[in-house]
């Protein structure tokens, strides 16, 4: 009895959360997508209110170890001709393994971003970005190579306060810990140190981990 209770209130809190997430966020959990098509591998991690073209998902391929920020939206169909030819387009739009997409960024369809690649928040992305590579702005352009950032980050890694684990979940901060990275913060930005997997979304965990 106990097991049959424990099993529908799981199932309850699954669903509630897929319920939830989509009136807030109009989020549709990465297992619908998944389901129409959509590759994702291992160690995805989305943010809240991103978009994967409900439609044309089939036509998108996530590697292993992405994250995805808020708001992102990939595209990989257009309707930018309808009116005009009576045409739409559509193309592929494939992301590498080791890579992370900043927040409110736009892909757009037939672009490969290669493997361990940064793109900053608020890019649109309308060319392949090449692999090892930080990429940002209107329209993403390469910045850096990825050795040379994380050599400048590594150096900042030095200079800059550093906040242990426990800093890092801000959900469950303590008002005490948040007075102390306010404070930190006055001067420059500081460093928190990470667990080396947050679940940002929990919907369609399940369904990625399998
Ligand atoms: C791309 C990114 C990783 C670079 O971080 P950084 O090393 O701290 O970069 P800096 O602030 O030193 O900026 C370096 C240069 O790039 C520019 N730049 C940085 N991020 C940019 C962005 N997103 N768009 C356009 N230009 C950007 C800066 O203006 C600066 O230009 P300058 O050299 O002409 O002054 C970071 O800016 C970013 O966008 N991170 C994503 C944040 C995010 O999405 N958070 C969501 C929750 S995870």
């Amino acid at each position: 009895m106990r097991k049959i209770k424990s099993k529908i209130m799981s199932i309850l809190r699954t669903y509630l959360h897929i319920v939830i997430y989509f009136i807030c966020y109009g989020d549709l959990p990465t297992s619908y997508y998944i389901k129409r098509g959509m590759k994702v591998g291992k160690n995805f991690h989305r943010q809240t209110a991103t978009k994967f073209d409900p439609a044309h998902c089939f036509l998108i391929e996530i590697g292993d170890n992405v994250t995805i920020a808020n708001h992102v939206q990939i595209l990989a169909h257009d309707q930018a001709l309808r009116n005009h030819l009576g045409v739409g387009k559509l193309g592929k739009v494939v992301i590498g393994n080791n890579v992370f997409i900043g927040a409110k960024t736009i892909i757009l369809p037939n672009v490969v971003i290669g493997d361990n690649v940064i793109i900053g928040a608020g890019s649109v992305v309308t060319k392949d970005i090449p692999e090892n590579t930080v990429a940002v702005g209107i329209p993403a352009k390469v910045v850096s190579s990825m050795d040379c950032y994380l050599e400048g980050c590594k150096k900042e890694l030095i200079t800059h306060k550093m906040f242990g684990r426990t800093y890092s979940n801000a959900a469950t901060l303590s008002q005490h810990k948040k007075e102390i990275l306010k404070e930190a913060c006055k001067k420059d930005y500081v460093y928190v140190e990470l667990d080396p997997v947050i679940e940002y979304n929990p919907v369609g965990k399940k369904r990625w981990e399998e």
